[in-house]
């Protein structure tokens, strides 16, 4: 048997029972391919259970406040997806009276859908024979035709792609692409995957050449800065806390946080302290300043890696635009904040 029907072998008796795999509507199919990017099946499913949940179809999402769709999506990162989430929502409900489009080129100008995620659409809904790339299949491809091509460059991915496509059976297209990720997240792992048990290791190249760990080949390496952010827990006598919207533009924009104070090195609590207590806030100074975590509490993004110190304000008047609990529970936050509220304020 060729490469893809072994494969194809291979996907009907390992598959996994997912319920995207159960649907051809597009609205499904786009929910999942969005939460899927960058996500874990197993973190993925119960999002994409609650947004179908919440959100029926394209309309209701499209009618959501920001805020809900942003607290549905809290905890899986990436929150550009969420807002291009809802914004695509509005596009297809307004512009199109809620029916995607039809076919890959149709799919690719929605905002938030790449090549990947049109041609995911496109096979798995209309059965229109175009291959999936994704990192999955970047391994797969690599390691068993030996490519050793570069794939942070553009030029190789148009290699890959024309490979994927040739290799895609023009009469079954959903299949294959489903087959071919799901044996990279299953079997063609990225860290010594168990290649003695594998239905290729008889023609895979990178097993015969002993090249598994070194494909795919990537050389760019992501550029990780240290943050280093002071969080300020203002609470007045009504033990009510300031929040604030984030609006400028970034990784957590339209989320909420405390009033932050960043510096750009590390230091220890003490020395922080120094610049926390030059903060006035309404002119008045809080009457008690204590440090919540001494020991930075550190959250790894992929770009970034935040080291986290909560101070507590308390101020003995009332503050005007303070929120009780209850309310801040309600707002989207960053996960870590998030955590921070759920551990503090119970
Ligand atoms: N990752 C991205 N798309 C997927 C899919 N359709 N099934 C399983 N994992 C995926």
């Amino acid at each position: 048997m060729d490469f893809s029907n072994l494969l194809l072998d291979w996907y009907l008796q390992n598959k996994r029972n997912l319920p995207w795999r159960k649907t051809t509507n597009p609205y499904h199919i786009w929910l999942s391919e969005i939460i899927l990017q960058q996500t874990r099946v197993a973190q993925g499913l119960p999002y994409y259970k609650a947004f179908l949940d919440e959100f029926p179809n394209v309309k209701t999402l499209a009618n959501a406040d920001e805020e809900k769709v942003l607290k549905l999506w809290q905890g899986l990162g990436y929150y550009s997806r969420a807002r291009n989430l809802h914004f695509t929502a509005k596009e297809v409900s307004k512009e199109l009276n809620g029916v995607f489009p039809k076919d890959y080129s149709g799919l690719l100008k929605l905002k938030g859908v790449g090549e990947y995620t049109a041609a995911a659409i496109a096979s798995f809904s209309y059965n229109e024979p175009v291959a999936v790339l994704d990192g999955n299949v970047f391994r797969v491809l690599s390691r068993y035709f030996g490519i050793d091509l570069d794939i942070s460059l553009p030029k190789t991915k148009t290699e890959f792609q024309k490979l994927a496509q040739s290799l895609l059976p023009i009469n079954n297209p959903a299949t294959f692409n489903q087959a071919i990720m799901e044996f990279g997240a299953l079997q063609c792992v990225p860290k010594s995957p168990n290649c003695n048990d594998c239905i290729f290791n008889s023609s895979c190249y990178a097993l015969q050449k002993k090249e598994v760990s070194n494909l795919p080949f990537k050389s760019k390496k992501v550029k990780v800065t240290k943050r280093f952010l002071n969080y300020l827990i203002i609470e007045d006598t009504n033990n009510n806390i300031i929040v604030e919207k984030r609006t400028n533009k970034g990784i957590w924009q339209n989320l909420f946080q405390f009033p932050l104070i960043e510096e750009f090195e590390e230091k220890s609590s003490n020395a922080s302290m120094k610049l926390i207590k030059k903060f006035t806030f309404n002119k008045k100074q809080p009457n008690e300043i204590s440090v919540i975590n001494e020991e930075y509490i550190k959250h790894k993004l992929s770009h970034q890696d935040l080291h986290i110190r909560f101070y507590k304000l308390s101020f003995d008047c009332e503050i005007k635009d303070a929120e009780s609990i209850e309310k801040i529970k309600e707002y989207p936050f960053p996960i870590v904040l998030h955590n921070f509220i759920e551990t503090n304020f119970s």
